[in-house]
C-alpha cells in the first residue's frame, strides 16, 4: 500500500495533487511519501516484535538527508557500504551504535572514520579484509565489532545482477569455510566477534531462498558457539521484494518474513538485524515526468518524455517494469493504446516501456512512474549533461524540495580547467 492515489480524477502525493508540486519544482522530479516510508518501516518492525531485533535500513536504496532523518527519528538504524553513506547515517543523526558497515571493498579509511565515529559492526566479506580491519582497530587501540558475511550457496531466483548468495557472486565467504574463518577471527585481538550475516539478494518474491539460508544459518549459529564464538547476532540481510505492477504481483509480506524468521531462528536467542532497502522505499516514491512530443514512427508510436535513463536507470539496466501512470486519472472507458516511452538521451537504451498500453496523452501531459523510491535517485547520473532532477517529499498536506535541481553553471563551474588552457 502507497499514499500515491487519485482523488477526483487527479493524482495526489498524500494530500498533496502531484500537479502542484510540478508547477512549483518542473519535471522532472522524485516525489517520496513520509506516510508510506514509515509505514513500511514500521510494518518490518511490528514484523520482528517479541524478539530483540534492529531495522537497519539500507540507504543504497534511497539515501536523501530528509529520508534518512524520517526514518532515523522513527528509531531506524542505519546499513551502509561506504564511508559516504556513513557520513550521511551520522549527518541524518543516527547513533554509530546502530550504524552497520556492509561492502566487499571497505577501505582503510572507512574503519576509521567508523571505528571513530561509532559502529554497531562490520559485516566482514573476506578474509584479507578482516586482517586490515584488524590492523586498523589495534592502530587506535580499539577493538571492532564483527560478523562474517557467509555466502549459503542459494539460489534467490532474482535477476542475475542482483542475486547475490550464490557461489559464484564476489559476496561473503563459503559457508562450508566459515569455522575457519570464525577461528582465524578469534585470534585477532582487535576484532570481537559478534554474529554471523548473510544476504542472499534483490527483489526476492519468494520466502524459500530466504529460508533456505537461514536455516543454514541457524546450523553454523550452533556450530560455532560449539567452537566458543559468542555468536548473539544474526544479520539477516535485505532483499524482500515489493510489487512492481498493481495488478498480479503479489510478494510475501513483512509480517510472513517475520514469522518465517521466528520459526527458523527464533530459538537461537540472538538479537536480529535485518536491511530492508528497497521495501521502504520503493512504492514511497514516484518519478513525475512530462511529454515532450508523440511522435508516430514507422509502425508504432513514441512518448519521449524529458526524465531519461540518467534519471532512472532501472528499464535500461535491469529490464525492470515501472508503471507508468497520467497524473490525470483516465476515464474508466478511456481506449488504451500501444506506446514506446523513451527519454530524450541519444541511445536506443533510453527506452522505458516498449509497446506499453497507455490511455490518450498528449504533448505536455504529466506522467508518474510507480515504485520509483528505491534505486532511482541514488542511481542517477548527469549524462548528456542533464542536472540531477530534484526530490521533494511530502508529508501530509506539506511539501518541501529536499534535493535542488543544480543550474547548469553550478554543474559546469564544478569542473576546473588546467593552467596550461
Ligand atoms: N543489504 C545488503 C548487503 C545489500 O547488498 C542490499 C542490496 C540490501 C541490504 C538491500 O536490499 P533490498 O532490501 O533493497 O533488496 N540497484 C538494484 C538493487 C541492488 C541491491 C543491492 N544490494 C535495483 O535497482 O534493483
Amino acid at each position: 500500500m502507497d499514499h500515491f492515489l487519485y482523488h477526483n480524477g487527479a493524482l495526489y502525493a498524500e494530500d498533496v495533487p502531484v500537479a502542484e508540486i510540478a508547477a512549483q519544482v518542473g519535471t522532472p522530479f522524485y516525489c517520496y511519501s513520509t506516510a508510506t516510508l514509515l509505514r513500511h518501516y514500521r510494518l518490518f518492525d511490528e514484523a520482528l516484535a517479541g524478539m530483540n531485533h534492529v531495522v537497519c535500513y539500507a540507504m543504497k536504496a534511497a539515501s536523501n538527508q530528509a529520508i534518512l532523518k524520517t526514518l532515523a527519528e522513527a528509531g531506524a538504524g542505519m546499513d551502509v557500504v561506504s564511508g559516504g553513506e556513513y557520513a550521511r547515517a551520522i549527518a541524518a543523526g543516527v547513533p554509530g551504535d546502530r550504524i552497520v558497515f556492509s561492502g566487499v571493498g571497505k577501505t582503510r579509511d572507512e574503519m576509521r572514520a567508523a571505528l571513530e565515529g561509532g559502529i554497531r559492526q562490520f559485516n566482514l566479506e573476506s578474509e584479507p579484509e578482516m586482517e586490515v580491519l584488524n590492523e586498523v582497530a589495534l592502530s587506535l587501540g580499539v577493538q571492532a565489532p564483527v560478523t562474517v558475511r557467509v555466502n549459503p550457496d542459494v539460489d534467490a531466483k532474482t535477476h542475475a545482477k542482483i542475486a547475490t548468495g550464490k557461489s559464484e557472486n564476489k559476496f561473503g565467504i563459503p559457508i562450508a569455510r566459515a569455522r575457519e574463518v570464525y577461528a582465524r577471527a578469534a585470534q585477532l585481538p582487535g576484532l570481537r566477534v559478534v554474529g554471523i550475516d548473510v544476504h542472499i539478494g534483490s527483489q526476492l518474491t519468494d520466502l524459500e531462498p530466504f529460508r533456505l539460508a537461514y536455516r543454514k544459518v541457524a546450523e553454523l549459529t550452533r556450530a560455532l558457539r560449539e567452537d566458543g564464538h559468542d555468536i548473539h547476532r544474526l544479520d539477516l540481510g535485505g532483499g524482500l521484494g515489493i510489487p512492481y505492477t498493481r495488478s498480479n504481483e503479489a510478494p510475501p509480506l513483512p509480517i510472513e518474513y517475520g514469522a518465517m524468521i521466528r520459526e527458523e531462528l527464533g530459538d537461537l536467542g540472538c538479537e536480529i538485524e535485518i536491511e530492508p532497502g528497497r521495501l521502504i522505499a520503493g512504492n514511497a516514491g514516484i518519478m513525475v515526468s512530462k511529454v515532450v512530443y508523440v511522435k508516430s514512427g514507422e509502425g508504432r508510436d513514441f512518448l519521449i518524455l524529458d526524465g531519461a535513463m540518467n534519471d532512472l536507470v532501472r528499464p535500461a539496466m535491469y529490464e525492470a517494469h515501472h508503471d507508468i501512470i497520467p497524473i490525470i486519472e483516465p476515464e474508466a472507458a478511456a481506449e488504451q493504446r500501444p506506446y514506446d516511452i523513451v527519454g530524450p538521451v541519444c541511445e536506443t537504451g533510453d527506452t522505458f516501456a516498449k509497446q506499453r498500453m497507455m490511455p490518450p496523452v498528449a504533448a505536455g501531459d504529466l506522467v508518474a512512474f510507480r515504485s520509483a523510491g528505491a534505486y532511482g535517485a541514488v542511481m542517477s547520473s548527469e549524462y548528456n549533461t542533464r542536472p540531477l532532477i530534484p526530490e521533494v517529499l511530502v508529508k501530509g498536506d506539506q511539501f518541501a524540495v529536499i534535493r535542488s535541481r543544480p543550474t547548469f553553471d553550478e554543474i559546469i563551474n564544478r569542473d576546473t580547467i588546467p593552467s596550461w588552457l
